[in-house]
């Protein structure tokens, strides 16, 4: 009940009651993490250098926090069913290298997974799971994600339930991230178990992955959101994966896109390339203080599609101060000129409004009724929509 009485109905939304009460992620969570760009090729001098470039490229005053090793860091359970890391990789070991992480303002992430391994083949935290939280609390471990693989028949919402109790146990605040590829539809169940939870397989660096051929493209990500919103509030976030952006699969306007609209779903923002060796334009991206403020948003509602006309889409996001934040989404192979009615993002169709462009960084004017853009294929404009503009 303290939540509610901490909650106006603006701030909070309905969502929230249902939270996960470890007072984390109020926003979602922004960082980085190793798997989508170097897989099994995680290191110490990897991640240090993660840290440095997150703090020496401007991401951390743009708000990314967590540094995450993904998979592989792990070898075996000595004796004492202790978690081994990998010496050779991480000849330093973990709590120095939660310190490091530590020291530059960071926070520290891990992964492992509820089955007996993980999805590498490494060792799986099934029957280790107060062991272990209580291993990464004492390292200095702030954000855990927490796979599926070899799970077999385990009960999803148990065992996630089961290292939540563990964690709640650890003596340590840390994000809870549950990654069961949205199989049991966790976005039903896991609000009060973890802080954010995969919605669907694994993502692709690429715009449109025809879906025989495997895996799931920025595209067809999107579209499996549609109807799931409704989870999504501070503290409990849908996560529609991790960031390609800067892997090189898709071309800057695609990734403009991508960012664009996991701004505008409220996901969490971990990014997945290297961030040593990324160009200008990818940097631009990922720092645009305009678009990452619409993902933090403290209402922390999720945008949704709210008109679709072939392949010209538009999104929608409310917004704490009562604006909208806007993507004009062209999914077809030519450039399209994309308009949003007042009435499509439920303003009257009177309204006078000042709209905006966060990726020119440019006011447009005063609206009535409606506003409309070109939009190159595959790209998005992302404009706010502010009433009360005469
Ligand atoms: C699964 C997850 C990925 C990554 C790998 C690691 O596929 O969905 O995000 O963590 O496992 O093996």
């Amino acid at each position: 009940m303290k939540k509610v009485l901490f909650c106006t109905i603006l701030m909070c939304g309905a969502s929230s009651l249902f939270a996960l009460d470890n007072g984390l992620a109020l926003t979602p969570p922004m960082g980085w993490n190793s798997w989508n760009k170097f897989a099994c090729n995680v290191s110490e001098s990897l991640i240090r250098e993660a840290a440095d470039s997150i703090v020496s490229t401007g991401m951390k005053d743009a708000g990314y926090q967590y540094v995450v090793i993904d998979d592989c860091w792990q070898v075996s359970r000595d004796a004492e069913g202790n978690i081994v890391p990998d010496a050779t990789r991480f000849p330093g070991g973990m709590k120095a290298l939660a310190d490091y992480v530590h020291s530059k303002g960071l926070k520290f992430g891990i992964y492992s997974d509820a089955g007996t391994k993980t999805c590498a083949g490494r060792p799986g935290a099934r029957g280790y799971e107060f062991q272990d939280a209580r291993q990464y609390a004492a390292w200095g471990v702030d954000y855990l994600k927490f796979d599926w693989c070899n799970a077999t028949t385990q009960n999803s919402e148990a065992s996630y339930s089961l290292m939540h109790d563990a964690l709640a146990k650890s003596g340590r605040p840390i994000v809870f991230s549950i990654c069961d590829w949205g199989s049991t539809k966790p976005w039903l169940w896991a609000g009060k178990v973890g802080n954010l939870w995969r919605t669907t397989g694994d993502i692709q660096d690429k715009w449109d992955v025809k879906r025989d051929w495997g895996g799931n493209g920025v595209v067809e990500i999107l579209d499996l959101q549609d109807g799931i919103e409704q989870a999504a509030g501070p503290g409990h976030w849908n996560d529609p994966d991790m960031l390609e952006v800067g892997n090189g699969g898709m071309t800057v306007t695609e990734y403009r896109s991508h960012f664009s609209l996991w701004c505008l779903m409220a996901a969490p923002l971990m990014a997945g390339n290297d961030l040593g060796h990324m160009t200008d334009e990818i940097r631009a991206i990922l720092i645009n203080k305009e678009a990452i403020a619409v993902d933090q948003d403290p209402l922390g509602y999720q945008g949704r599609r709210v008109k679709r006309d072939g392949k010209s889409e538009v999104w929608s996001k409310q917004m704490a101060d009562g604006s909208r934040t806007v993507a004009l989404l062209n999914r077809g192979d030519a450039e399209a000129e994309i308009g949003v009615a007042w009435t499509d993002i439920g303003y009257p169709n009177s309204l006078s409004a000042a709209v905006r462009d966060l990726w020119a960084h440019q006011d447009l004017g005063a609206h009535q009724g409606s506003f409309s853009a070109k939009v190159p294929s595959h790209g998005v404009v992302l404009v706010t929509v502010r009433p009360g503009v005469k």
